[in-house]
């Protein structure tokens, strides 16, 4: 445990940005005993991302509002501003192990799709407790901060940690991996969610009795990667959970072959769903494939975006 927060020095007021996350490959193993299933994950960080200011409350309250940003077509309404948003249980979280007696008021400025496969909310728990760490001078290190992070979403150590990187064990577990500074991507938004536990769900009963293998990234992607060859890279782009969001979702099977057809080097269901996300060989082939795919008419939306981005880190403040 830590002690008060030092005074006097104390930021006010930070602002901190955390990336969308999407899975370049997504092997899922058998369901543990807990529950969880054990990956073998490619974690790519997106330049699109969540914005969560912090200020402190002397008063001692943890409290939370969200908002669109300008221009972003989020459902904010679908997230809940009580005490089990996700980053106002980081907060407390973080509060508690470092001893903090100051609260604070979180404002979550979302990009990031609501439910969409993009760990829009393990984002926002990163951003806040980088956040809280700043304003409370709590002093944590990353480490630290993601030991805290795991224990509220398998995602967020990553949307710490950002770039492009392995993932084990449920997705907490990580290590670096070479890859092209810029990868173009088009994230093709549905219209509503779909629940993480309700996909692990679908892709258990597809799998049935069947003997399931520990999952392993194949080595093909990773040097892909390593060669920055975009065609490979979109050749291997896989998920195990893409089945069982198609089985919920039927209709994203339109939006993949949309993609594919308007010229993407590959597509693919981000996480457990339902945003798509293709992979464009360049930035100016990622706007014009927007463009097409709205037009289109088969997402209720498409931004061309890039990776891979940085994790959560102070913008402003
Ligand atoms: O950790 P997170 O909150 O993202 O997980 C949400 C749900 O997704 C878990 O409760 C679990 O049902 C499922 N999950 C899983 N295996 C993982 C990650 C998530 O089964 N590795």
């Amino acid at each position: 445990m830590r002690g008060l927060p030092r005074s006097g020095a104390a930021q006010p007021a930070v602002t901190v940005r955390a990336p969308a996350k999407i899975n370049i490959y997504l092997g899922v193993g058998p369901r543990r005993p807990d529950g969880f299933h054990d990956l073998a994950t490619v974690f790519h960080a997106l330049h699109l991302g969540d914005e969560v200011v912090a200020e402190r409350d002397e008063a001692g309250r943890v409290t939370v509002d969200v908002v669109a940003a300008d221009g972003a077509m989020v459902d904010v309404a679908a997230v809940p501003r009580d005490k089990s948003n996700l980053a106002a249980r980081a907060a407390r979280a973080l509060g508690r192990y470092a001893g903090v007696e100051c609260g604070v008021r979180l404002t979550i400025v979302k990009r990031i799709p609501v439910a969409g496969g993009l760990a829009g909310g393990s984002a926002d728990a990163a951003a806040a407790l980088v956040a809280c760490d700043a304003v409370w001078e709590t002093g944590c290190g990353r480490a630290e901060l993601a030991t805290l992070g795991a224990r509220l979403g398998s995602d967020v150590p990553f949307a710490l940690h950002g770039g492009t990187a392995l993932g084990s064990g449920r997705g907490e577990r990580l290590a670096p991996v070479m890859a092209p500074a810029r990868l173009s991507w088009v994230v093709a938004v549905a219209d509503g969610g779909l629940s993480t536990p309700d996909v692990y769900s679908a892709l258990d009963d597809l799998r049935g009795d069947a003997e399931v293998d520990p999952p392993t990234v194949p080595d093909a992607l990773l040097t892909a990667l390593r060669h920055s060859d975009v065609p490979a890279v979109g050749r291997y782009l896989d998920n195990d959970l893409q089945a069982a969001a198609l089985q919920l979702r039927p209709r994203l099977q339109e939006v993949l072959d949309e993609g594919r057809q308007l010229g993407a080097v590959g597509g693919i269901v981000s996480g457990s769903g339902p945003t798509v996300v293709f992979l464009a060989d360049d930035d100016r082939a990622a706007q014009a494939l927007a463009a097409d795919l709205v037009a289109s008419g088969t997402c209720q939306d498409a931004v061309a975006t890039g990776g891979a981005a940085a994790g959560a880190r102070i913008v402003a403040g």
